[in-house]
This record gives C-alpha cells, structure tokens and sequence, in this order.
C-alpha cells in the first residue's frame, strides 16, 4: 500500500477509504492495493462510527465538498460505520463487511440491511478487493481511461481463468469447449 500524503483542494482525492478500526486495516489492505493498481487518488481514515462519531462527521464532509467521489466504508461487528457515512453524504458509499467474531455474518447484515432509502452497495464479507474495484468502476463511468484500465483487467483475469482450464484439460482432467 502506498503512503498518501494530504491531497490540495486543487487535487483532492476520488475514493475516500474509512474503516472503524486499526484491526480492519490488515483485512482492508486489498482494497488499497486494488486502488494502487488502477492509479487512482485516494485517502484513508480510521473513524468510527461509535468511538469518534464527530470526526467521522469531518471525515466525510470534507471530502464530499472537496469533490470526492465515492466512499468505501469497512466495519465489523455492530458495523454501522457505512450507514452512518451513508447519512452524512449522498455520495455512493461501499459498505465492507468485516471478518469479525461471528465470522462477518454479524457484520454483513448491519451493513446490508439498509432502509428503504438509504441505499449502501454491499460487498461479501472481506470482500475489500471487490468494493474497489465497483469503487473503479462507479469512476469508470465518466472516465475513459480508467474505463479501458478496467477492460484490460477484466480481459487478463478471463485470460488467466482460461489459461488455468486449458491446463487442466491437458493433464486430462477437464473437457475444453474450443470452437
Ligand atoms: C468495529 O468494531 C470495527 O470496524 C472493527 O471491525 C470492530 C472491532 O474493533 P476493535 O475492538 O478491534 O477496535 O467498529
């Protein structure tokens, strides 16, 4: 993960990255990683939702008028950090479901069970690769290099997949439909 310095309000930052604690930082570490890939700006804070409510209040403020552009929020447990960024901005927030003591189960449905509303995108438990990568391509939407970033991406990724099946099939273990 790269160190990140304060962003000017010149430049500021597209992906804001919170989580509720310094324990979710080794499992939140794809998601930053992921980020890095793509070459995008982001910051990262540790703010929760119950222990610092006020700064995470500042959190969010200031990157939503700084022209931020997407929020991804991990918590575990009683995991109400991204509903509550949910209600300080009307940026897309990235909810991430936290491996906890109940397996992220506990997490993943107080993330995933918004009101009518309130919406928060929801990803698997631990699933800090994927919240970047839908953070990617929320981006990609209006912008066309990161748009063919991501296209380049998911053609490697189908490419590996086949690659390991055409193994596969050569040692005799599995059919290969080529037309
Ligand atoms: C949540 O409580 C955090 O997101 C973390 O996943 C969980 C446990 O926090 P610690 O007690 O390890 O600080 O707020």
């Amino acid at each position: 993960m790269a160190k990140k310095t304060m962003k000017s309000k010149e430049n500021p930052a597209r992906i804001c990255v919170v989580m509720g604690s310094d324990s979710d930082l080794k499992g939140l570490t794809p998601c930053m990683e992921t980020l890095d890939g793509f070459g995008i700006d982001y910051e990262v804070y540790i703010a929760s939702a119950h222990r610092t409510h006020e700064y995470l209040k500042r959190i969010i403020r200031k990157f939503d008028r700084a022209g931020g552009s997407v929020v991804i929020a991990a918590a575990g447990g009683a995991a109400h950090l991204p509903g509550v960024v949910a209600a300080l901005t009307t940026l897309p927030v990235i909810g991430v479901p936290m491996v906890s003591k109940l397996l992220g189960l506990d997490s993943l449905l107080s993330i995933v069970q918004m009101p009518s509303g309130m919406p928060v995108a929801t990803v698997a438990t631990g699933g800090a690769k994927n919240a970047a990568l839908l953070a990617v391509q929320i981006l990609a939407v209006s912008d066309g290099r990161l748009r063919a970033k991501y296209e380049d991406f998911r053609a490697k990724q189908a490419e590996g997949v086949m690659a390991k099946s055409k193994k596969l099939q050569q040692k005799g273990y599995l059919h290969y439909f080529d037309e």
